[in-house]
């Protein structure tokens, strides 16, 4: 499976913030936000993404995260010139997905649980139709919303609905197969002129084809897209990683953890960001790799 992260879009909610730096690159506690959504596939295993964003933004993209090689992957990258809607990312991705199933996942967007590694893992060996999340809100109005019923089979989906038939709001991560790029070539721009996510969800929810994983209590879901919710999110972020003296969204460890690169490799990271705590935590990943993998071990316990 490949992955595409969606770094696009004005951010105007966040301006002036974003009047010249892409909302995407904007820190969220001590990282940049794009770290967050690309942690998210590398936890599903996917280790070939794409980047789409705007002409301005795209280059500052290409020198944060370079080719990929130094995490043992491949990013590829892709000029969005006019932000028409989520499913465009399809549309510019199809030569970079070819034959494959794809991932998106929108670069504002960050999930934290303790299982969502499991979660993603099972999500990314999907075979056939799509596979979508829903995370419970207090206000689902500015998402898009889904109901379903109790076998968990999505029975409608509707964008920023007024009144919304449950407060199931899908969050920005979506898993399908290769006919996605066939769904993204159909639709048409919704009234707002977007050629919507949600409309590629419909079309496989129409089919029967589409999975609805709610993702319960226990799991973190924020997106980032306005100064509130940026700066909850950087506080949860910070929270967590104090307390517990751990790292969220740490590319190397990842890459460390699906052996993509070596100890060797990792050290060499650490020793380029020795002054901080992301840097002395890629040290201590390295050295006591036995006592910080509690994941494999709750793998294991549930086999
Ligand atoms: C987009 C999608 C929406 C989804 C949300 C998740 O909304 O259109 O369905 O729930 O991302 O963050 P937007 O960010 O464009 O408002």
């Amino acid at each position: 499976m490949k992955g595409i992260i969606l770094a696009g879009g004005s951010a105007t909610r966040l301006y002036p913030v974003t009047l010249a730096v892409s909302k995407q690159m904007l820190p969220v506690y001590d990282k940049p936000m794009i770290y967050y959504p690309l942690s998210t596939l590398m936890m599903a295993g996917i280790r070939e993404v794409l980047i789409i964003s705007t002409p301005i933004h795209l280059p500052a993209f290409q020198s944060l995260l370079g080719t990929g090689e130094d995490l043992g992957m491949k990013f590829e990258y892709k000029v969005q010139d006019k932000p028409v809607g989520l499913a465009d990312a399809f549309r510019l991705g199809a030569d970079f997905i070819g034959e494959d199933n794809v991932a998106l996942i929108l670069g504002d967007n960050m999930i934290y649980g303790s299982r969502i590694e499991r979660v993603l893992r099972a999500a990314s060996k999907l075979k056939e139709g799509g596979i979508i999340f829903g995370y419970k809100v207090a206000d689902p109005t500015s998402y898009g919303v889904v109901e379903i019923d109790k076998d968990g089979t999505a029975i409608s989906i509707e964008e920023k609905p007024e009144n919304p038939k449950s407060n199931l709001a899908v969050p920005g991560i979506y898993f399908y197969d290769n006919n996605v790029i066939k769904i993204a070539n159909e639709i048409k721009p919704s009234d707002r002129g977007e050629l919507e996510i949600t409309d590629v969800n419909k079309a496989y929810m129409e089919k029967g084809n589409l999975k609805v994983i709610p993702l319960g209590n226990g799991y973190a879901w924020f997106d980032t897209g306005s100064p509130d919710r940026l700066s909850d999110a950087a506080d949860f972020v910070k929270a967590i990683e104090l307390r517990q003296g751990v790292q969220i969204a740490c590319l190397e460890e990842y890459a460390y953890r699906n052996k993509w690169i070596s100890k060797e490799k990792i050290l060499e990271h650490a020793e380029k960001y020795r002054k901080t705590e992301y840097g002395k935590y890629l040290k201590r990943i390295a050295e006591e790799e036995e006592n910080l993998y509690d994941n494999i071990f709750e793998s294991k316990l549930f086999q």
